[in-house]
């Protein structure tokens, strides 16, 4: 118990550490901070712009690789029947529980999956609530430890909105709960462009919004969130085969995006979403536990079957050889560019001790370091020394713009700094460097410095990750 304790302790300190290291060297502030905040928003700042762009760039180059994959950006806003035919506007939702005591929102299902009891997703809101009857004496609240709760209620999870101005004109929307849907209503667009046929996918990243009854654990559970997905549109006899294919795939993506294999797992839905017929997570070790970090569906051919008949539109498609007219099935690869970012700063946080001081350190892999390089003058009140760094700074940063100057502090305090943000290399300029034109070449995880022509650098750097 008392391991348990200090383990959980480990945990906790572990994603408050990520937190403050990332409102401190700008990469995720709490949104709305200086109004109080605003539940399950973030904000990304300087660093988190460019990780956030760098782990998405990962993401379209390995969908990309693909010969025949479509890339597409389609509206958040989109006609409100899109929902109805989705079966999001009756099937999308949570079960929401409140603590009459400590006036908490709690999901029901997490309460009862806390003391092994699963409701089933497909419960209605009479079922949900006998089940939790059942169970009520054995349930706590997280928060305050009481055991006094209100009715179940389910929640739909789609955020609204009003469009219009015209007062009678006015339309209540739907902002999107995933980025599927515009894929699955530009399905036809796509194909009918003339240069895809079966078996093809379309991807897309966009914003996504959900109602989420408790926002929480940082980045890990968001109301306005970003997914990157891809529609993997096949023949119904090809589905399972593609199916495989592309769980592994999407395995073999998160360990090339330097995640740990033992920090991967796959874990299978026992209860299937509405839209399911099979689906997999690929789940993560966060600092709080193994939990979803990508989905991986077989959706069949229930979203084509859903807008066809909603829309009228005949969404089938013709199989040259044997002319059969057929809707194909759906192999979808779901991922959270959130969940990515935090799991990537969970998986490079690291402190260890340098020169006999402790350092905080982001390991990122090179790739998606938000700073690639950066260029310091020894010291900053010699003009020869700062007219000669400058130099070194423009070459370096026309070739690789994720550069930066640093001149702010003595030569360890910037090293620290550049550390935080995962740096992996630091260039100095000195005295020897306005005699021969070498640097010193300061190595993120090892310390280690060399010395090094100034020629060299660009390409030195460069090769530690592929542009
Ligand atoms: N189109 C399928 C779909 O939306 P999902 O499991 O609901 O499936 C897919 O979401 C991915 O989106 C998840 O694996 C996760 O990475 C991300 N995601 C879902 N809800 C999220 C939230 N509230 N905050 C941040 N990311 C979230």
């Amino acid at each position: 118990m008392a391991n348990n304790n200090a383990q959980k302790q480990k945990e906790d300190t572990l994603l408050e550490k990520i937190v403050s290291l990332c409102k401190r060297r700008g990469f995720v502030f709490q949104g709305s901070e200086i109004y109080g905040g605003f539940a399950g928003m973030y904000d990304f700042g300087p660093h988190g712009v460019t990780l956030r762009r760098n782990i998405e760039s990962a993401w379209r180059s390995a969908m990309q690789a693909h010969d025949k994959m479509a890339f597409l950006d389609s509206s958040i806003f989109t006609s409100p029947k899109v929902w109805e035919a989705s079966g999001h506007v009756s099937g999308f939702n949570d079960p929401l529980i409140v603590c009459f005591s400590c006036h908490s929102k709690l999901r029901a299902d997490h309460l009862l999956e806390g003391i092994a009891v699963q409701a089933d997703e497909k419960m209605t809101e009479g079922e949900l609530n006998e089940l939790f009857d059942a169970n009520r004496t054995k349930i706590t609240c997280p928060v305050c430890g009481k055991k006094n709760f209100g009715k179940v209620v389910q929640k739909n999870l789609l955020a609204t909105s009003t469009l219009g101005k015209f007062e009678e004109e006015d339309q209540d929307v739907y902002l999107r709960g995933e980025t599927a849907q515009g894929i699955f209503i530009n399905f036809k667009n796509v194909l009918d462009t003339g240069f895809y046929s079966i078996p093809f996918g379309i991807a897309q990243v966009g914003k996504v919004f959900r109602n989420e009854i408790s926002p929480r654990q940082f980045l890990f559970r968001k109301r306005e969130f970003e997914q990157m997905e891809m529609q993997y549109f096949v023949h119904p006899k090809d589905a399972e085969k593609a199916y495989e294919n592309w769980k592994e795939e999407r395995m073999r993506y998160y360990v090339g995006l330097g995640i740990a294999q033992e920090h991967l797992r796959w874990k299978q839905h026992e209860r299937l979403v509405f839209y399911a017929r099979d689906a997999w997570d690929i789940q993560y070790k966060y600092p709080f536990g193994w939990d979803e970090l990508e989905g991986v569906h077989n959706r069949g051919d229930y979203d084509l079957a859903q807008h066809q008949k909603f829309s009228g539109v005949d969404l089938r498609v013709t199989d040259e050889a044997t002319k059969e007219r057929y809707l194909p099935y759906v192999i979808e690869t779901s991922a959270g560019l959130d969940r990515t970012i935090l799991a990537i700063l969970a998986e490079s946080y690291d402190e260890d001790e340098m020169n006999g001081e402790k350092r905080v350190v982001l390991r990122f892999p090179p790739a998606l370091a938000p700073v690639k390089a950066a260029v310091f003058p020894l010291l900053r009140n010699k003009p020869e020394l700062v007219k000669k760094a400058r130099d070194i700074f423009a070459l370096v940063k026309k070739e690789i713009p994720e550069t930066v100057w640093d001149d702010n502090g003595n030569i360890g305090k910037r090293y620290r700094r550049q550390d935080e943000i995962g740096t992996p290399y630091c260039i100095t300029v000195d005295f020897e460097t306005l005699e021969d034109n070498t640097v010193t070449l300061r190595d993120r995880d090892t310390g280690k410095q060399e010395r090094v022509q100034s020629s060299e650098i660009i390409q030195r750097i460069k090769s530690t990750y592929a542009l």
